[in-house]
């Protein structure tokens, strides 16, 4: 395991979040054994669980305002909804996953971690399930466009889904379009970057169109 090319990504995430700091490193500890060994972590993973996992998850922080309800769909192994429960623990988070090894993953997690006061797991395909979240959060589940199929009645009215994207950004939300007008919802391209020195990341955010109004 080639951690030391993790140290200055580790310095700069652990510096800007100090108060999160100790349960970051320990949730990644959990992604490095058991998140490996229970296969929800691809080998080479391994060795970027800050300067890509960590720093992407807590990119969304700056676009998730204080004391709201999050819900994370397709959460797999916790990300980006367990970095950012950590590093807030002004959020309510629910973190929506079908599959059942990576929801009892979830679990073990949560209650490792001391979260379970307002980390929630829920078991289930996100157009199944019922709720209402003030944001949504997603990374690496699925086209905009099937995503918002499968979200809006989680966010719409009123709330937002930020999606973890990257260079296709812009494709997807011409893609979605159709659907997006038809909810009167509008999506915009996202730059984020978690703390200064680790890897920017891009999502989409959408939100109630001001022509909807
Ligand atoms: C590639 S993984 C990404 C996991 C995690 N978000 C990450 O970035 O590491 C996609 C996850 O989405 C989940 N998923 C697929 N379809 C879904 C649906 N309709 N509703 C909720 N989750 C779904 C899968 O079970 C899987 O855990």
């Amino acid at each position: 395991m080639r951690e030391e090319a993790e140290g200055p990504a580790r310095d700069a995430l652990t510096e800007q979040f100090p108060e999160a700091a100790e349960q970051l490193s320990r949730y990644v500890e959990i992604l490095r054994t058991r998140g490996l060994e229970w296969g929800l972590m691809g080998p080479r993973e391994g060795d970027r669980m800050w300067s890509r996992h960590i720093a992407n998850s807590l990119a969304l922080l700056d676009v998730v305002p204080l004391g709201l309800s999050v819900a994370d769909v397709g959460s797999g192994a916790g990300l980006p909804g367990i970095p950012l429960a950590v590093a807030r623990p002004d959020l309510e988070v629910t973190l929506i996953e079908p599959l059942l090894r990576r929801a009892n993953f979830l679990g073990m997690a949560v209650e490792e971690l001391g979260l379970n006061d307002r980390v929630r797991i829920v078991r289930g395909r996100a157009e199944e399930i019922s709720g209402r979240y003030d944001v949504v959060t997603c990374r690496a589940v699925a086209p905009l466009e099937r995503l918002v199929r499968w979200t809006h009645r989680l966010f719409v009215p009123g709330g937002v889904l930020v999606a973890l994207k990257g260079e296709s950004a812009e494709d997807e939300i011409s893609v979605a379009g159709k659907i997006l007008r038809s909810l009167g919802l509008s999506a915009e391209v996202l730059e984020l970057r978690a703390a200064r020195g680790v890897e920017a990341t891009r999502a989409i955010r959408v939100s109630p169109s001001p022509a909807a109004g």
